[in-house]
């Protein structure tokens, strides 16, 4: 059998993941590389080719055969030599941190997890594990306390399993009713939320995506969240916040020159039929999968029925920026967040900044009394960062110290937690970046992965593997140097 690559360009990280791939599914005695893709000395009987990653498809006695992936990426071409990103729901919604969807497909692959069995992701983010997992038909549970992340995974979930016939009648229904749309007054809302919005958003465009929410609730009913998501990845380029920024701050670009609503009338065919050709190439299922809010140490084995058999995450940073700026509008406008709910969720994600109420104080006592029990390395990191700050560091930096030992004490519990419901033997991927931080006019590095490795081995994973996944721009003229260095970690449940 020949395995042939798709066209377009890839880091080195994807063939090495590709091989693995292979291996692991169909051809245990490895492949040889040749000029369009890999010569399978031998495969598995019935193996499972047409499911894999990185290829276009196969040859063998009866012609060619496409992977189901090369045709979703069909489906969602975005340049004639490119990888696509945004086939089937993934489309949806931007989320800060997203994940390439390929990769977590490899590692369902690579991990041989078949359908009847769990996966876990909990930093799900918007989504991209439980999707990957439902195109396989693998059942999936993911945990994230961020509103937004919930809401995003579920809409993503929903457009894989309600009738393809019901989405395209509520898609055709909603387009009629926002043709017809006149701007009318924004229906009643909470003070607060209104307040919220109107100091982000001119008072007619307020109307207006108001409108809009009203006319998608009424129409879309149980589906509305697939068309609100689509609404709401819309609203930052209509608000007074540059939609560009990762931080909060006043735009000096025009406004659009279409209105709200034609902008969503543009945007809904490309996404509903990318759903629809999905569902057609992955066939009909039950609903599969589920997103929940909560911290993944409120899971227990009982609520997620049984033990996992994989689990596959990207988790936060450590003092990442702040993840939800660019998300407000969106919480508060679906309705998810009162505004005033913001800063509290913002400190509460593990790697935030922010350092609220009692934790002011009690960190650097945690820290100094070394309450979480950090291996030797990690804690030793924090107290030397806490001995360089000098004079010139404000208070920003000054907080730098507790604010990564927090991060490791949470990532130590993580891991602790994910642990538990985990069965024997089962695999827990994490693709994670690297840090850096100034203190005392010094750059250090972190070296997340290892620092995570060694957290993870303190409460009883093995660590298999650390996989560096380097990337650069590959596409366009002026290729950038810059090497963005993220690496996958491998461990196994003991
Ligand atoms: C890098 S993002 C994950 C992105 C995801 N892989 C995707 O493709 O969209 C990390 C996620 O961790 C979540 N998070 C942070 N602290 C958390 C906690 N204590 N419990 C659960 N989720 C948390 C954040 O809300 C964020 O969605």
């Amino acid at each position: 059998m020949r395995l042939r690559w798709h066209n377009y360009k890839y880091y080195p990280y994807e063939k090495e993941l590709a091989s693995r791939e292979v291996t692991s599914l169909i051809c245990p005695s490895g492949a040889n590389e040749v000029q369009d893709g890999l010569d399978l000395r031998e495969a598995r009987p019935g193996s499972g080719a047409e499911r894999l990653t990185y290829f276009k498809g196969y040859e063998n006695g009866s012609g060619f055969t496409s992977t189901v992936q090369a045709e979703l990426e069909e489906t969602a071409r975005n340049g004639k030599n490119r990888q696509a990103t945004r086939y089937s729901v993934h489309g949806l919604h931007e989320y800060k941190g997203k994940f390439n969807p390929q990769v977590a497909k490899a590692l369902l692959n690579i991990f041989k997890v078949e359908p009847g069995q769990t996966v876990l992701d909990p930093f799900c983010g918007s989504g991209t594990t439980l999707v990957e997992c439902c195109h396989l038909g693998v059942d999936a549970v993911g945990t994230d306390i961020n509103p937004l992340a919930v809401f995003l995974s579920n809409a993503k979930l929903l457009g894989l399993s309600v009738p393809p016939c019901e989405l395209r009648k509520a898609h055709k229904n909603i387009s009629a009713q926002l043709r017809s749309f006149d701007g009318r007054k924004a229906p009643q809302s909470s003070a607060a939320r209104r307040e919220y919005l109107l100091k982000w958003f001119d008072p007619e465009i307020y109307d207006e995506i108001e409108g809009v929410r009203a006319i998608i609730l009424d129409i879309a009913g149980e589906m509305s969240p697939i068309f609100l998501s689509v609404a709401s990845n819309l609203l930052r380029e209509y608000s007074q916040q540059d939609p560009r920024d990762l931080r909060i701050r006043r735009r000096t670009s025009p406004l659009p020159s279409n209105s709200f609503t034609s902008a969503l009338l543009d945007a809904l065919p490309q996404i509903i039929d990318r759903i629809l050709s999905a569902r057609e190439l992955i066939g009909s299922r039950a609903p599969l999968g589920r997103a929940v809010l909560c911290d993944v140490s409120e899971l227990t084995a009982d609520s997620a029925m049984r033990k996992f058999d994989a689990a596959i995450t990207s988790p936060p940073y450590a003092m990442a920026l702040p993840y939800i700026d660019t998300q407000r509008l969106s919480l508060v406008w679906l309705d998810l967040l009162a505004p005033n709910q913001i800063l509290e969720l913002e400190a509460s994600l593990i790697g935030s900044r922010e350092l609220r109420g009692n934790s002011k104080r009690e960190l650097p006592q945690l820290l100094a009394s070394n309450e979480a029990e950090l291996p030797d390395q990690e804690y030793e990191l924090c107290i030397k960062l806490e001995d360089l700050l000098g004079e010139e560091d404000g208070f920003r930096r000054r907080a730098v110290p507790s604010l990564l030992y927090r991060y490791f004490a949470s990532m130590k519990a993580n891991f602790s937690s994910v642990n538990r419901l985990m069965r024997e033997g089962a695999p827990y991927a994490l693709i994670v970046g690297h840090n850096h931080t100034t203190i005392g006019g010094v750059r250090h590095d972190i070296d997340t992965p290892e620092h995570l490795s060694r957290l993870a081995t303190a409460v009883g994973w093995k660590v298999e593997e650390l996989i560096p996944l380097q990337t650069y721009r590959r596409y366009g003229y002026h290729v950038s140097n810059a090497v963005a260095a993220e690496t996958l970690i491998i461990l196994r449940k003991e």
